[in-house]
């Protein structure tokens, strides 16, 4: 009904729209801005927001209609413009536009447009020259490329992370961290120098560095890395569990826990889902942000919960769901960890798209074998959290507060069933805090959040060495795997000096 009033509404105009109570999106009011409009700004998928705003001044607070929005991209020096475009509805009046380059242009052109006519300041033209993903260009001074990213000064959970290390001597740690974790963890020892990175494993099961190699590779082809020598712990568990801060070793981690220093970094989950955007995995932070279910008040009140048995909790959050079907629907799509329990417990039930967790008002967090990597995807969701406290974090956690960004549950979930009823009585509470929670994500959880985290993570660690990053004995060049024969790019920086 709503699509077919928006149709009439596209081709006869106002006057219908009018009668049908539609109210008209005004180009000039509408408010557009974000990275993806700065030529400079080299991201995986480059992206941008739009607000719709009506003719009165007001912003819209629900979807203007999904189609409202034509946006296209081209290269005006060129014939063919290979650029990925989606306008993703976000359904709160403001939209995401997000777009993949396949090759860099001299300048790009973005046009936005309602019913032909120009959007807020379209067309927008970024002189270039802009390159894509791929190309191998980096800026050579990264405080251009900080402030261009607009990166954070600086970042509560690093400084938190490398304090117990007011120096790293690269030439120690390259002999005593093999030592004491190369044999039985699974371990990458990287050097990067000039800006090529090199490699050493430890370990039989490396597998995971594939996620590793490709951040940094993504990161040496935008700008100029600090030379720098660290080790990176494939596993799931922090590593540094020693008591007092003498002779701690530092350990790159994807996830932290509060009884070990290792130094967190975003989890490969979600880096993987940044550099795939538009790619091939389909699950992202602003994949979600299109596919947040119905508006919450039409949000089904039973929680819903999937996933697999890693954790005893998660049997009993099944076991509280068998009690009480009408509070929370919990069931395992997968048994591995417990799977003497599996007749307690099963049968497994099919996978549900992640999309489809959100037709519920209702998140409950997890803990599997460590923190639970969806905790960002839920976040966005436009659902309340219910978050069990635990040891692990990931890099983002300590900045979330309870009661805020989500409703704390006790480790042991005996507080779970009292929590989810204080969610039900106090709906305007809960839904203020879904939206808290959603602000958080959209605001620190984007691509060049994380890009900026990964950056000053390795630049602030960098500046404590005492000695000469090196690369070592058996270390091997880190290739691009994705040597873009296609579409090669010219990189002015590597010619003469940025001439911009
Ligand atoms: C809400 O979800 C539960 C559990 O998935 C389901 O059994 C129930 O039928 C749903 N309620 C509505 C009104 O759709
Ligand atoms: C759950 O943990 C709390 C402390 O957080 C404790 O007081 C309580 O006894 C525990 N409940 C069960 C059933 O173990």
């Amino acid at each position: 009904m709503f699509r077919f009033l928006l149709l009439c509404y596209l081709f006869l105009g106002t006057a219908l729209a009018a009668t049908a109570g539609e109210r008209r999106v005004n180009p000039e009011n509408c408010l557009i801005w974000g990275p993806g409009l700065k030529a400079k700004v080299v991201l995986p998928a480059r992206y941008f927001y739009i607000q719709a705003v009506d003719s009165t001044g007001q912003k819209f607070t629900t979807s203007p209609g999904e189609k409202v929005f034509q946006v296209k991209i081209s290269a005006p020096d060129e014939q063919f413009t290979r650029v990925g475009v989606q306008v993703l509805d976000r359904k709160d009046g403001s939209f995401i536009v997000r777009y993949r380059m396949y090759a860099s242009y001299k300048n790009l052109k973005i046009e936005v447009k309602v019913q032909g006519q120009h959007v807020a300041n379209s067309p927008y033209i970024l002189k270039g020259p802009v390159y894509h993903e791929n190309c191998n260009c980096p800026t050579e001074d990264s405080a251009t490329w900080l402030e261009e990213m607009n990166c954070p000064q600086s970042i509560p959970q690093i400084q938190r992370d490398l304090a117990p290390f007011p120096t790293v001597d690269p030439d120690k740690i390259a002999v005593e961290i093999p030592q004491r974790f190369g044999q039985r963890q699974s371990l990458c020892h990287y050097t990067l120098k000039d800006n090529k990175i090199y490699i050493k494993t430890h370990g039989e099961h490396v597998g995971f560095r594939i996620f590793m190699d490709a951040i940094l590779l993504s990161l040496t082809r935008k700008v100029k890395m600090p030379d720098v020598e660290f080790f990176v712990n494939l596993g799931d568990w922090p590593l540094e569990k020693k008591k007092s801060n003498a002779n701690l070793h530092p350990i790159f981690s994807w996830c932290g826990s509060t009884d070990s220093k290792d130094i967190v970094m975003p989890t490969y989950d979600l880096t993987d889902s940044v550099l795939e955007t538009m790619g091939r995995v389909s699950l992202d932070m602003m994949s979600v942000q299109a596919n947040t279910g119905p508006p919450w008040e039409n949000k089904n009140t039973t929680a819903l919960w999937r996933g697999r048995d890693s954790r005893k909790e998660r049997l009993e959050l099944v076991k509280l769901s068998r009690k009480h079907p009408e509070l929370i629907d919990a069931a395992f799509t997968n048994f591995f960890f417990f799977k003497h329990d599996e007749s307690l417990y099963g049968p497994i039930v099919k996978h549900i798209s992640f999309f489809d967790f959100f037709k519920h008002k209702y998140q409950i967090n997890i803990d599997g074998t460590v923190a639970a990597y969806r905790l960002p995807y839920l976040l966005v969701g436009n659902s309340v959290v219910l978050k069990q406290d635990s040891i692990y974090y990931e890099h983002f956690y300590n900045e979330l507060q309870p009661w805020k960004h989500y409703i704390p549950v006790k480790s042991n979930l005996s507080d779970l069933l009292e929590k989810l009823q204080w969610a039900k009585d106090h709906d305007e509470e809960a839904k203020a805090i879904a939206k808290a929670g959603q602000e958080f994500a959209r605001d620190n959880l984007m691509g060049d959040n994380i890009f900026c985290y990964y950056f000053k993570l390795f630049q602030e660690y960098a500046s404590l060495q005492v000695t000469e990053p090196k690369v070592r004995d058996g270390m091997e060049k880190v290739e691009s795997q994705s040597e873009d024969d296609l579409f090669p790019c010219n990189c002015h920086r590597k010619k003469a000096k940025d001439e911009l």
